[in-house]
């Protein structure tokens, strides 16, 4: 029986290559008069922000340049850009580049027109549904320019704690993404496979994910597909483009899949690790893919079986070993794309094998659609460091 829950489709998408150049007719169709056109420096040197502002100023849209989003999109940045935002009485935010700056400005979005100039302390009241904003959030248009996190198709921001050394979710909804693969055109290798194996990872989560339906099943299956065969390619020749409109595309599938399914087990190691041991997201979790897929083989062998024929393997769910060889791929293609094993960032087994705990006891664990308890987070510290070295 197929199973039953809510498809989630949380906001358009045009996607396409120069669509960037549509981003100032969205914004004026959204209401949008005086926009804050958030972004970092990296973004700025590349020069993405001048065909943003470019479009906003023909469609008649003001638009003011904001490129002080930080990494990992810590509450200080948050507090700054409502500062500005006030300042300036904006109407509508534009987040452009990779997860930080998009974070930055669906979380903002939020934090303009309700007063709340730290959002750290509204999380019970506002952010677990207890209670709904008082006033609807600004439009916010989102422009990736890396392709990873789907941060432009999902219903939350995460913001990092520097108080409580921590990274939180928070609850804020995009209002239209714009899906340009031609603005990831020559980022380097190492950024592209990270990006592109947290989308994997995404899809991979999704498919076990609680609240998975065939829906995101779909998104899932056809961006790993995707990844499995384009991201090499676009690791290799980083000025393509066609591998770039395909990991582009699977980034957004996998976002809107696990937006709607949840990611779990792999997403709470890799806050940890990531944190701890300051790597890239993406970084982080791609290290998870495998364990999750030797847990997935055990308990869910027809999807595992899935996944290893859109990873190119010719599988059925009663293969013996079914979950260990199709994780040995997805090692293959983290070997191919260059995704670097703890021991080799200077990580012994001993402090990884010590997060068994913390992972045991975090609810984002338990969003798996299977029973965690501390030995089971033991054995896949394990594999995830043994297994790839
Ligand atoms: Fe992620």
């Amino acid at each position: 029986m197929l199973k039953s829950g809510v498809y989630t489709q949380l906001a358009p998408i045009q996607f396409g290559n120069g669509s960037v150049e549509m981003v100032g007719e969205i914004a004026k169709n959204l209401g949008i008069n005086k926009a804050m056109v958030i972004t970092d420096a990296g973004v700025v040197g590349v020069g993405h922000d001048k065909k943003v502002m470019a479009s906003l100023e023909k469609a008649g849209v003001t638009a003011l340049l904001w490129d002080r989003a930080q990494p990992e999109c810590p509450d200080s940045a948050l507090r700054e850009a409502r500062t500005f935002a006030l300042e300036h009485q904006i109407d509508g935010l534009i987040g452009l580049g990779g997860g930080s700056s998009m974070d930055t400005a669906k979380i903002s979005s939020i934090m303009i027109p309700n007063d709340i100039d730290d959002i750290l302390n509204h999380l019970n009241t506002y952010l677990f549904g207890e209670k709904k904003y008082a006033n609807p959030a600004l439009p916010v248009v989102l422009v990736p320019t890396t392709f990873g996190t789907g941060a432009e198709s999902t219903y939350c921001g995460v913001v990092s704690s520097e108080v409580e050394n921590a990274k939180i979710g928070v609850l804020c909804n995009p209002s239209y993404g714009i899906v340009d693969p031609t603005l990831a055109v020559g980022l380097p290798a190492q950024g592209t496979a990270f990006t592109g194996m947290d989308a994997f990872s995404h899809a991979l989560e999704a498919l076990g994910g609680k609240k998975n339906t065939p829906h995101s099943d779909l998104l899932a299956y056809e961006a790993i597909r995707l990844l499995y065969q384009w991201l090499p390619k676009a690791c290799q020749d980083v000025n393509a483009l066609e591998p770039r409109e395909y990991t582009a595309l699977a980034s957004n599938f996998a976002g809107i899949s696990f937006s709607e399914a949840g990611v779990h087990i792999g997403h709470c190691t890799a806050h940890f690790i990531g944190h701890d041991f300051h790597m890239a997201h993406g970084w982080a979790c791609a290290l998870n893919v495998p364990p999750i897929i030797e847990l997935m083989g055990k308990h869910f062998p027809e999807k595992t079986a899935a996944l290893g024929r859109a990873m190119g393997l010719d599988v059925s769910e009663t293969a013996s070993n079914l979950g260990k060889t199709v994780a040995n791929e997805a090692r293959a293609l983290m070997r191919r794309v260059g995704i670097p094993s703890l021991a080799a960032h200077g990580v012994s087994r001993e402090q990884t094998m010590a997060y068994a705990p913390m992972i045991n006891e975090n609810f984002l664990s338990h969003a798996f659609d299977i029973e965690i308890d501390l030995p089971l987070c033991e054995a896949y510290l394990a594999s995830l460091y043994d297994n790839y070295m």
